[in-house]
């Protein structure tokens, strides 16, 4: 499987920690940056990561910034992408099993790398359950459809 990920400067060192237990897992990971800690905007890497899995250069995306919220919000701005912000593996598991999440989003200032990456885990673990599940997401993108200029 290959996953984008990208972070802004609060994110970047979880950033390199995730790709690193990815890699190890097995995963091909794309990184979109930010490459190092200078202050740099969140929207830029939450919207190249999104891009990424909308056009399929990735099947999946983790994005990361300070709260997870403003890289959340970015990142859901673009055609097709269901980022879903967590902050335990319950979540990680409902965004996945009932949402079909397809970028998993945290903030590195609200939880620590262990939990961070027991998410993580959690998140490429769990199937997409359908049924109907299958129809409220496709509800979701019915409102795409309506509410996206194309
Ligand atoms: C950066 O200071 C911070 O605002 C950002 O990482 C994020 O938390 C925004 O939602």
């Amino acid at each position: 499987m290959k996953v984008a990920i990208g972070s802004d400067h609060a994110g970047f060192d979880y950033k390199e920690i995730v790709k690193k237990h990815l890699e190890e897992k097995g995963f091909e990971v794309i990184d979109k940056g930010t490459y190092s800690k200078e202050s740099v905007d969140y929207p830029i890497f939450g919207e190249a990561v999104a891009q990424a899995v909308a056009s399929g250069e990735a099947d999946r995306g983790i994005v990361i910034c300070g709260t997870g919220i403003g890289i959340s919000i970015s990142a859901n701005k673009v055609k097709g992408i269901r980022a879903a912000l967590c902050t335990n593996e319950y979540m990680a598991r409902m965004a996945r099993k009932h949402n079909d999440a397809n970028i998993l989003a945290f903030g590195a200032r609200v939880l620590g790398i262990d939990v961070a990456l027991g998410i993580v885990d959690v998140f490429f673990e769990t199937e997409f359950e359908g049924g109907r599940h299958e129809r409220r997401v496709n509800e979701i993108k019915n409102i795409e459809e309506k509410n996206f200029c194309s």
